[in-house]
């Protein structure tokens, strides 16, 4: 028999309509819990995305493929739905149409993503984990005297940041306008206003690129057959869509490692398999958790649902990849996971990913002896997002390690500097900058 999911917009958790909140902080402490409710329902659920926002839920691992494998049927573009939505809704933020190969289908899809793909075969893996490793030990040359750090803020963003704006050439004073202008678009105080800014730093960066092209993506994606337009949003798709989910990777896996229920008990059992946590966070707690978003063009039945035209169809990566029709005694060493999703929107850069994931994992952990996670900051807390899985912060304590004095004319190390201002998320205070690299440095907030 087949179901209907009303499209109307219920109040969060009203009993008549049955929806299940993905916002808010009951998901983001328990989404396992809040998946295996929802499989209940079978292998799509009724939920609401944020408030007045409803949507369908893939939970199901085969069902999210026959999806995510027809395009046809479940198309990208979801300017017909946006219409319906109040213009400040937090959804808007990740779901709004934009002009790039996440919203496009057919052949407008293949011209957008053959752009990114060429560039992208383009990258000297070994140059990039070389680099990986450097950028990586100069952060960790800056809090390393002190014994605490927080490993998201101090390590794993700034260090994702640093080498997507080293990988797209960006000069430090553009990436710190970068920084500062995707901050305030995430701080959503005035996203209009922050998108025009962050829109005319990226078309300095472009213009600056036909002037003195580089060997960087910007430079290469020139080439392609893009307007400056579809340049800027490649560049942000790249830039966004490569560096937060690189970065909450590192955490969780991190976390994973450190934390008592993590694999192998924690490092106390002197146990370290980098590839394993990266594996299991990607198949348990994929960064992006709830993305890929469909929106089909007539109402289709799917898996006994009725699925409403003009709706969106979310996959919930989370949720398939624990699907219990599937073993998970049979995850290691097995790819087949949706992390990445799969389909023609497929992530071009799994291997980037877990390139630049477990090299800085590596570093942290051959670095910092003794490393566990600061149990006097109190348990970690999620952020509350419907769309991606990552921690607020992860304070972790290590035994503190003198770094050697710095070679005066080395490029990254330089003496130490002024304490920088505690973590905005947990107070922390002590960690110092001693990088010459100005976006280290304004990362830092000096
Ligand atoms: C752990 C890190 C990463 C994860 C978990 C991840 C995951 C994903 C997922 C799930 C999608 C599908 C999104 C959708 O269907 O709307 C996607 C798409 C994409 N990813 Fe990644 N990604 C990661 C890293 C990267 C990196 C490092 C890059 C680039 C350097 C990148 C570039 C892209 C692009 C351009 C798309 C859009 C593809 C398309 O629509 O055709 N990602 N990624």
């Amino acid at each position: 028999m087949t179901r209907h999911l009303p499209a109307d917009a219920p109040p969060p958790g009203c009993p008549a309509h049955n929806r299940t909140a993905l916002h808010g902080p009951a998901f983001a402490a328990d989404p396992a819990g809040t998946y295996a409710a929802l499989r209940e329902h079978g292998h799509i659920a009724p939920v609401e995305l944020a408030p007045g926002v409803p949507a369908s839920l893939v939970v199901g691992y085969r069902t999210a493929l026959q999806v995510l494998r027809d395009p046809t049927t479940f198309p990208r573009d979801p300017r017909r739905w946006q219409d319906g939505v109040p213009p400040d809704s937090p959804a808007l933020g990740v779901m709004r149409y934009r002009p790039n190969c996440m919203f496009a289908d057919g052949a407008e899809h293949a011209r957008l993503r053959g752009a990114i793909t060429t560039c992208l075969e383009r990258v000297d893996r070994t140059a990039l984990r070389a680099d990986t490793v450097r950028v990586a030990d100069g952060l960790i040359d800056g809090f390393a005297g002190t014994g605490r750090v927080d490993l998201l803020a101090h390590y794993a963003r700034p260090l994702m940041f640093i080498l997507f704006t080293n990988l797209f050439g960006c000069p430090p004073q553009l990436s710190e306008r970068l920084a500062t202008n995707t901050k305030a678009l995430f701080d959503g105080c005035d996203p209009e206003a922050a998108d025009r800014a962050l829109n005319a730093t990226l078309q300095e960066l472009v213009e600056l690129k036909r002037r003195r092209p580089g060997h960087d993506l910007v430079t290469r994606l020139l080439a392609a057959d893009l307007s400056d337009e579809e340049l800027r949003q490649t560049v942000l798709v790249l830039m966004g869509g490569g560096s937060e989910p690189t970065a909450d990777l590192i955490a969780n896996a991190l976390y994973r490692m450190l934390s008592d229920d993590g694999l192998g008990g924690g490092l106390s059992s002197g146990v370290v398999r980098v590839d394993d946590a990266v594996d299991e966070v990607l198949w348990v707690d994929p960064p992006m958790a709830n993305y890929s978003t469909f929106y089909p063009r007539e109402a289709v039945a799917l898996a006994g649902v009725l699925l409403p035209a003009d709706q969106p169809v979310v996959i919930s990566m989370a949720a398939a990849n624990t699907d219990p029709s599937l073993n998970p005694a049979h995850r290691t060493g097995n790819r087949s996971h949706l992390a990445f999703s799969a389909g023609p929107h497929a992530c071009p850069a799994p291997d980037l990913a877990r390139l630049l994931g477990a090299t800085a994992v590596e570093r942290v952990l051959d670095r910092l002896p003794g490393l566990g996670l600061d149990g006097g900051a109190g348990p970690v807390r999620w952020r509350e997002s419907p769309f991606s899985r990552g921690l607020l912060a992860l304070p972790a304590r290590f035994t503190p390690v003198r770094v050697p004095v710095p070679d005066p004319v080395a490029p990254e190390v330089v003496p130490p500097a002024a304490p920088v201002p505690p973590s905005p998320v947990t107070g922390e205070v002590g960690v110092r900058s001693r990088s010459r690299n100005p976006v280290v440095r304004w990362w830092h907030g000096r």
